[in-house]
């Protein structure tokens, strides 16, 4: 993508951004200038060159979206470093370890880690950097969810529960926070090739192909511009709002 400024000067979280989708928001907000906080439970010094490489500062953060208090520590952390909070990208979560299994067999712990990380982690991230644009009077927020909660898929009951809240958290934190000049939205992503679904079943991979519009693979790199359109000041008046970025598969 080339490198513009839409995002000078501002600071923007993204949350599971080690690897896949996560990376490319990361690389693609350092692009349009920002300094990024790379957050993630993993390492992430392949994103972190990325960012600098893309012109950006970045500062590597570890954290657990479901412990609260390293979640604290990040936005303190970004406070510190940067000054500012002026976006955070609700990426990260279980997911790479959910396995198709019908609903009546799934593993009550897992459900229980599942909605800890992908509902309660976007909770606490929210209310983590609330302050700091409370401040500002102005911020955005993009939470990461799928077409699956939009759709339905069998064989992934607890996932698709958790990301169906995280569309309903969206507009619900949107008329919340509208009042403080903070504005919240959320991509629903189509079947991406990343680590985590690269060795799904062919078949699996090709029915997706096959229903889009636009018949081809999807890449982190398609989600993009998407989030620094919602990150950025060209969506100033938009809030609430679920952008369903797959190809043209479901017509939302
Ligand atoms: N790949 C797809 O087909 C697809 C489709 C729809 C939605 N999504 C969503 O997009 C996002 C990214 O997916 P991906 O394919 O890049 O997955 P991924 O597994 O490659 O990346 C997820 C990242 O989140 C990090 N992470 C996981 N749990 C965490 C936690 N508790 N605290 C902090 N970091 C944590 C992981 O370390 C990893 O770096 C997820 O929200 C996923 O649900 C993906």
């Amino acid at each position: 993508m080339p490198s513009h400024d839409l995002l000078a000067g501002r600071t923007v979280i993204v949350t599971g951004a080690a690897t896949g989708i996560g990376q490319a928001f990361a690389v693609g907000a350092a692009a349009q200038g920002a300094n990024v906080v790379v957050a993630d439970m993993n390492a992430a010094d392949e994103t972190v060159a990325a960012v600098e490489a893309a012109g950006g500062k970045a500062l590597a953060v570890r954290v657990d979206v479901a412990d609260n208090a390293s979640v604290q520590a990040m936005a303190r952390a970004a406070v510190d470093r940067f000054g500012r909070i002026d976006g955070l990208v609700n990426n990260a979560a279980y997911f790479r370890e959910v396995k198709l299994t019908p609903f009546e067999e799934l593993d009550p712990a897992q459900w229980d880690r599942i909605f800890a990380v992908n509902v309660k982690g976007v909770w606490q991230c929210c209310k983590a950097v609330m302050p700091a644009m409370r401040e500002q009077k102005s911020g955005a927020i993009v939470n990461i969810a799928s077409v699956v909660a939009v759709a339905g898929q069998p064989g992934y009951l607890h996932y698709v529960a958790t990301k169906g809240a995280v569309l309903s958290m969206t507009k619900g934190l949107a008329k919340e926070c509208g009042p403080h000049g903070v504005r919240v939205n959320v991509i629903a992503p189509g079947f991406v090739i990343t680590d985590a679904t690269k060795n799904r079943p062919i078949e699996w991979q090709q029915s997706f192909l096959k229903a889009r519009a636009i018949s081809r693979e999807q890449k982190p790199d398609d989600l993009v511009g998407t989030a620094l359109y919602l990150l950025s000041d060209l969506a100033g008046f938009v809030s609430g709002q679920t952008i369903v970025v797959d190809g043209g598969h479901i017509m939302y």
